[in-house]
C-alpha cells in the first residue's frame, strides 16, 4: 500500500503537470481526492491493517494528501492566472482605432423659431397653452366675433371636416379655450399648426405654423400692447429695431393693429428683405374685443385685454431671408442642416 500511495502522489504530479485547463485541474482533483478517489479508496481498504500499520499508513496517506492539495492549489492558481490573460487578450481593445460617428441630428427652424418666441414671452411672465388643431367651428369663429358670413369661412378657404368640426385656420381658437379655462389675470401664448386650403407657392403653405398671445387683466391698455409688442421685435430683432403700429381690422379684436419692424437687415434704408420700404410685417395685434371677453365670463367693466398673432414661417423666413417656404417641409437634410 505505501508503494501505491507513492505511485498516486507520482501519477498526480506527472497529470498535473500536464494538464492545460481549470476544467482539467477540477477533473484531477475528483479523480485524485474525490470521494470515489484513488486516495479515498486506499483509506478505506486500511480497515484489514492492524493498528500500527494503519497509524504509520494513515500519516503517509495524509502527508501524500496535503501534498497533492497544495499541488492541486498551485495549478488552479496558475490555472486562473493563464484564465485572466486569455480573456484580456480576447477583449483587448485599440482605442486608437477611430470610433463610430453619430450623426446628430439638428433642430427645425420652425422649432428654433418657436423656441426663440416662447423664450422672451415666458421672459415677461407669459405660460404656454395648448389647443388641438382639429377644432369647433364655434372655437375658430363663432367666438371669435367672425360670424357666419365671415369671408374666412368659406369652403375654399378652410379645411372642414364636419359641418361643425374643422382644422383651426389660425391659433386664436386657444384664446377661446383659455378664457374658458381660467379667469384673469391671464398672460399666456400658445405656438401650432394650423391650416388653410392654399395651394403650395414660394409664400403659402396649406399647413403653417403661428404663435398666439393673450393678456387680461385689470387696466390693461394699449400701451401694453405696443410696449410688449416692441420689447418682443427687439429681443427677437436686434435692440436698434423700431415699431410701426397700422390700423387695421379683426374680427374679435378692436382696435385692431399690424405691426411693422424696421428692417433689421438695412436698418431701414431699403433691401431685398423689406423690399424697398425699410419696414417689415411681422403680426395682428389687438385689444381683446368684449364679445370674445364675454364667452369667458369675463367683466368687461373691470378687465380688459389684448391679443396678438404672429405666423412662424414668415418670421424664421425674414430671420434666415429663406425665399420659399416651401423648403421648411421638404426634409432635405442639407437645408436642415445650415441651422447648427
Ligand atoms: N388670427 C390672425 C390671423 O390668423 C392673427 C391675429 C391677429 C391674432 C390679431 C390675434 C390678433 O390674436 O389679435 O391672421
Amino acid at each position: 500500500m505505501q508503494n501505491q500511495l507513492m505511485e498516486i502522489l507520482q501519477e498526480a504530479k506527472e497529470q498535473l503537470k500536464n494538464a492545460a485547463s481549470m476544467d482539467a485541474t477540477e477533473e484531477l482533483r475528483i479523480r485524485f481526492l474525490g470521494k470515489k478517489g484513488r486516495l479515498t479508496e486506499i483509506l478505506r481498504s486500511m480497515g484489514s491493517l492492524n493498528e500500527e500499520d494503519r497509524k504509520a499508513l494513515g500519516k503517509q496517506a495524509n502527508d501524500v494528501r496535503s501534498e497533492i492539495e497544495k499541488l492541486l492549489e498551485e495549478k488552479f492558481l496558475e490555472m486562473k492566472l493563464v484564465q485572466r490573460a486569455a480573456k484580456f487578450k480576447a477583449e483587448k481593445i485599440d482605442v486608437t482605432e477611430p470610433g463610430t460617428v453619430i450623426s446628430l441630428g439638428t433642430k427645425h427652424p420652425i422649432t428654433i423659431t418657436i423656441e426663440e418666441i416662447s423664450r422672451v414671452f415666458m421672459n415677461m411672465g407669459y405660460q404656454i397653452a395648448e389647443g388641438p388643431e382639429v377644432e369647433t367651428v364655434f372655437n375658430n369663429f363663432d367666438a371669435l366675433n367672425a360670424g357666419p358670413n365671415h369671408p374666412a369661412r368659406d369652403f375654399s378657404d378652410t379645411f372642414y371636416i364636419s359641418e361643425q368640426i374643422l382644422l383651426r385656420t389660425q391659433t386664436s381658437p386657444v384664446q377661446i379655450r383659455t378664457l374658458m379655462q381660467q379667469q384673469p389675470p391671464i398672460k399666456v401664448i400658445s405656438p401650432g399648426r394650423c391650416f388653410r386650403c392654399d395651394t403650395p407657392d414660394a409664400t403659402h403653405s396649406p399647413m403653417f405654423h403661428q404663435v398666439e398671445g393673450l393678456a387680461v387683466d385689470e387696466g390693461i391698455s394699449m400701451a401694453d400692447l405696443k410696449g410688449t409688442l416692441s420689447e418682443f421685435a427687439r429681443e427677437m430683432f436686434g435692440s436698434k429695431v423700431r415699431t410701426k403700429f397700422r390700423p387695421h381690422h379683426f374680427p374679435f379684436t378692436e382696435p385692431s393693429a399690424e405691426v411693422d419692424v424696421s428692417c433689421f437687415k438695412c436698418g431701414g434704408s431699403g433691401c431685398r428683405v423689406c423690399k424697398g420700404s425699410g419696414w417689415i410685417e411681422i403680426l395682428g395685434c389687438g385689444m381683446v374685443h368684449p364679445n370674445v371677453l364675454k364667452i369667458g365670463n369675463v367683466d368687461t367693466e373691470r378687465f380688459s385685454g389684448f391679443a396678438f398673432g404672429m405666423g412662424v414661417e414668415r418670421i424664421a423666413m425674414l430671420k434666415y431671408e429663406i425665399d420659399d417656404i416651401r423648403l421648411f417641409y421638404e426634409n432635405d437634410m442639407r437645408f436642415i442642416q445650415q441651422f447648427k
